[in-house]
Formats: C-alpha cells, structure tokens, sequence
C-alpha cells in the first residue's frame, strides 16, 4: 500500500465511530481526531484527541477542521442536517475528502424517488464532486444485529436490540416474504460485522482516489440460510413467523412506534432486494483482509 501521513477526523464517537477509529489508529499510519457533540473523558484518557463541535455552526465546524489541518472527515452521524453543516465546513476548510454516514444498502439500489436522511447527504455530494471528493462504503447488515442486545449493545444510539430478523436469545425468527401463500424465504441479504467494516474503511484511506462507492460484505445468504446458521449455532429449531408484503405495507401506515417503523422499512427494502451489495471490489482490492463469515460471528457469541 502507498501510504503519506495524514490527518483523519470522524464526527461521532460512539457506535461504528468507535470502530473506525481503532481500525484507523491500528494501521499506525494516521493521525485522528474524533469530533463529538460532549467531551470524551475516556477517549482522551487513552489519548485519543477528541475536540467538542456544535454541528448547528458551519463555520464552527470549518475552523476545527482548519485548525487540525484535517484532510479526510468521516461521518458517522445519521442526520442529513448535521451533516449537510459538515459538508459545507469541509468545503470550507479545504477538505479532501468525504465520507457519509451509510454503510449499509447501495445509493444504486434505493428507490428513485428515496426521501431518506441518505440520499439528501447523496444528492448534495454528487453536487460538490469537483471540490470535495467522497466514496459510500456499502455492506448490508451489520452481523452486530444478531450479538446479544444487538447492535445497542455495542455502543449505538440506533433501533436494533437484537430481536430484528432472529431473536437468538429466544429461538425466534421473523421474516418478510413477498406472499402469504407463498411463504419463501428467498430474499438475500449481505452481512458484515462493523469490526470488519471499519478495517476495509480504514484500509481504502491508503488509496490515492476512490470511485463514489466501495461495496464489501463478510457472508451473502438467503433468509432460509440465515436461518439454519442460527439454528446449527443454537442448536435448536427456531420458531418461526412470517411477514407478507401487503402486511409490511400495512403496518408501516399505521404504526408510530420509531422501532416498529424502522425495522419495518428494513425488511421491505430486503425483498427489495436493496440488501444484496452485488459485487464485493473491497474483498478483491485487500484480500488480507479476511471478514467474518456469519456462522463464526455467531460461533463466537453464542
Ligand atoms: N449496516 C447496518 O446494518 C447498519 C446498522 C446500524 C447503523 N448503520 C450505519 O452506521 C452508521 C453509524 O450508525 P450508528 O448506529 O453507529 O450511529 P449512532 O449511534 O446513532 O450515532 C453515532 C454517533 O454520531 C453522533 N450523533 C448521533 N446523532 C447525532 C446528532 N443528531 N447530531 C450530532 N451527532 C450525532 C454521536 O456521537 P457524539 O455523541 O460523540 O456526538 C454518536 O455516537 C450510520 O451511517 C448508519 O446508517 C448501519
């Protein structure tokens, strides 16, 4: 790998911030400064420099860049207006380079007329390409959802508590199907655990200039083969429930419950196929890095 030394900022400091930056200051090779919403005692008792930002200021955010000579951000944020603010700043402060708050489903494959918090931070990139260059890192799920307490449990501010899809502490599954009588368990999702993601973020910063999307993933299965990795891990026969479309459709009109909707919309963007990343180039670019496959994520937890 060609490495210069340089300076990286991530903007978020707990949940997958976290493991960016141990895989970044793994390589040895960068400089990292964490910028948070609160001082970070115990970053900085492990001396890690961490500076306070209010996101709502542009130019507050452009004179931190600026004074910590910043020249890649990373966003871990999942808000469209804060990090709308971060790119103005980066504009500002001459950034480098970008990173938004995805690592999940591919921009290619989200709906056309997509109102979501990603696709504005998409938009808006695609608008100042010229000045400020920036890549999506794409990985499907994060294996972290099937840990116990899910991915909560490891820091984030997020919905998933380890009930979406497989409850494996109670043997349970549930899963969308397009038709109620027709219950096939074919829709495909790619996985990945953050740990292995933060290791390919960390590893694509070595490269002189990244193409607008970087797709990876650890293990791609069917639902039934989802399904049958819990259960040879548990050793047990999951009980089993399914969701028809129609239903999913349903249920999104009708519920307020910000979990309910958000595990919702997440499987109908499964059997919209939205979760199969297609094909992995960060595998093929750093074969070193081998990810987790989804059966040894589960062997070591369960
Ligand atoms: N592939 C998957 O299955 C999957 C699952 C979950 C998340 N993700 C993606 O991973 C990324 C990170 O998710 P996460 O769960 O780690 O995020 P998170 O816990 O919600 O937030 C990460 C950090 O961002 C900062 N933050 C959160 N909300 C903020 C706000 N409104 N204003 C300013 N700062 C805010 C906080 O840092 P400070 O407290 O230090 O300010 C927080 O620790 C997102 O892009 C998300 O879409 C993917």
């Amino acid at each position: 790998m060609e490495g210069y030394r340089r300076k990286v900022a991530i903007c978020g400091s707990q949940g997958l911030g976290r493991y960016i930056a141990r895989a970044i200051l793994d390589t040895g090779e960068w400089d990292l400064v964490i910028l948070s919403r609160n001082p970070q005692p115990e970053l900085t008792a492990n001396g890690i420099t961490v500076r306070a930002v209010d996101y709502s200021s542009v130019e507050a955010i452009a004179h931190v860049l600026r004074r910590q000579q910043v020249d890649t951000v990373i966003s871990v944020i999942p808000d469209a207006e804060v990090q709308l603010n971060i790119i103005d700043a980066c504009l500002v402060a001459r950034v480098q380079r970008f990173v938004p708050a995805e690592f999940e489903t591919s921009p290619d494959l989200r709906p056309l007329y997509d109102p979501s918090d990603k696709t504005t931070v998409w938009v808006r990139l695609n608008e100042v390409r010229t000045h400020l260059e920036s890549t999506v890192f794409s990985c499907g799920l994060f294996m972290e959802y099937f840990a116990p307490g899910g991915w909560r449990a490891c820091g984030s501010y997020g919905w998933n508590d380890g009930t979406f899809l497989l409850d494996i502490e109670r043997k349970r599954a549930k899963f969308p199907v397009q038709l109620a009588d027709r219950p096939d368990l074919n829709a495909v999702v790619c996985l990945t655990s953050a740990a292995d993601v933060a290791r390919f973020v960390a590893a694509s910063l070595f490269l002189r200039s990244w193409p607008t999307e970087m797709k990876m993933f650890g293990d791609r299965l069917r639902l039934d083969q989802l399904l049958d990795v819990a259960q040879y891990v548990r050793a047990r026969d999951f009980k089993l429930k399914v969701i028809p479309e129609d239903e999913i459709e349903f249920q999104i009109q009708r519920t307020a419950d910000w979990k309910a909707q958000r595990e919702l919309q997440t499987m109908r963007s499964i059997l919209a196929s939205e979760y199969d990343i297609g094909h992995r180039d960060l595998n093929a670019m750093f074969p070193d890095i081998r990810p987790t496959s989804f059966k040894n994520f589960l062997r070591q937890y369960w």
